[in-house]
């Protein structure tokens, strides 16, 4: 009979007895090891544990930027509130069940942590723009975060492909205003350069800043160099962020049953080279690369920043007409 009072004598009859396990001295450290249950946890480990982990240090690392930013400077009633500044203007952020970790004062999750980091690196642009463009909205997270932050902005043009439109527009509608959500205006990708000039010729509008994040990367590349050439004639500034590079599965000990997704992936976007994501150095040559590839014509690249934790092979970048 096992002592239920001792943690050690339990581990030993169900990790080690029970499976006869032989410790291997070649590969006791390795994924799946016996060390897991000694030193820390597997790398492959099932629980949330390192996705909360990485939240609750983005977290930090985002709430000490809005602090420490040079655009609160002077103002202290502003500088010395952190996340909270941004955050606490975002309303229904809990729609859709996210997973979250409590910071602060806030219930924080992964969407509404990068919109925050997005709002930082982009607030002078924010605070002068009265008609944006966001291409590949997801279910719109950004201008939930940017009409609740930003009065300023009078219009908010959505592309994206039609299906995802019926998710956006859903999501708004709930967590909006019904002032911010009518200035929001949904258009389908097939059709978005017909659709744009339209509206903005019956606007009289232009579109002060273009914003396309985590998406050219995944489009085929014609279509995103379509993009960029619209943004290129059509807007004064655009915010990209994303992806510098592909890597294979591998690099993330991940073994694929069917490999077409990933194959179609590697076709995808303007940044195909495949490098190892954890390596600074190779890190380093492809963030120029990609700076070059999503500047469009005839702008310069104004300011960069490499993204955070697991989004690491990501950049931050802003350019604007020269
Ligand atoms: C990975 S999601 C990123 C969503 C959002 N930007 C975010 O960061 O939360 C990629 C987005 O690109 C959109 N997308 C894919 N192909 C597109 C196309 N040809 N035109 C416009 N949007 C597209 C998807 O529908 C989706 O909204």
């Amino acid at each position: 009979m096992t002592d239920s009072g001792n943690l050690w004598e339990l581990n030993k009859s169900i990790e080690v007895d029970s499976s006869k396990l032989q410790f291997n001295i070649d590969t006791f450290r390795s994924i799946g090891g016996f060390n897991a249950k000694l030193a820390s946890w597997d790398p492959k480990e099932y629980s949330s544990r390192y996705y909360k982990s990485l939240l609750y240090e983005f977290s930090k690392d985002v709430d000490k930027k809005i602090r420490k930013s040079e655009y609160f400077d002077g103002d202290k009633n502003l500088k010395g509130r952190g996340l909270n500044f941004f955050l606490n203007k975002i309303q229904n952020r809990d729609l859709g069940s996210p997973t979250c970790i409590q910071f602060i004062d806030n219930h924080v999750d992964i969407d509404y942590i990068l919109s925050c980091d997005e709002l930082n690196f982009i607030f002078p642009e924010l605070q002068k723009s009265k008609v944006i463009l966001e291409i590949g909205a997801g279910f719109g997270r950004l201008p939930h975060s940017i009409l609740e932050n930003f009065d300023e902005v009078e219009k908010y043009y959505i592309v994206d492909l039609d299906w995802m439109l019926e998710l956006s527009s859903k999501f708004l509608k709930h967590v909006l205003s019904k002032e911010d959500f009518y200035k929001i205006q949904f258009v389908e990708s097939s059709n978005y350069k017909n659709l744009l000039f339209d509206a903005l010729n019956a606007n009289s509008h232009e579109i002060d800043l273009s914003i396309n994040i985590d998406s050219f990367q995944e489009m085929p590349t014609k279509v995103a160099l379509d993009y960029l050439d619209f943004i290129g004639n059509n807007s004064e500034k655009f915010y990209s962020k994303n992806a510098i590079c592909k890597y294979h599965p591998s690099v993330v000990d991940l073994q694929l049953k069917d490999d077409s997704q990933y194959k179609s992936a590697l076709e995808m976007g303007l940044c195909k080279d495949s490098i190892d994501i954890y390596n600074s150095k190779e890190l380093k040559k492809q963030q120029s690369k990609y700076l070059q590839q999503y500047c469009p014509k005839d702008f310069k690249l104004k300011k960069d920043e490499q993204c955070f934790g697991q989004f690491l092979y990501y950049q931050s970048a802003l350019f604007e007409k020269i």
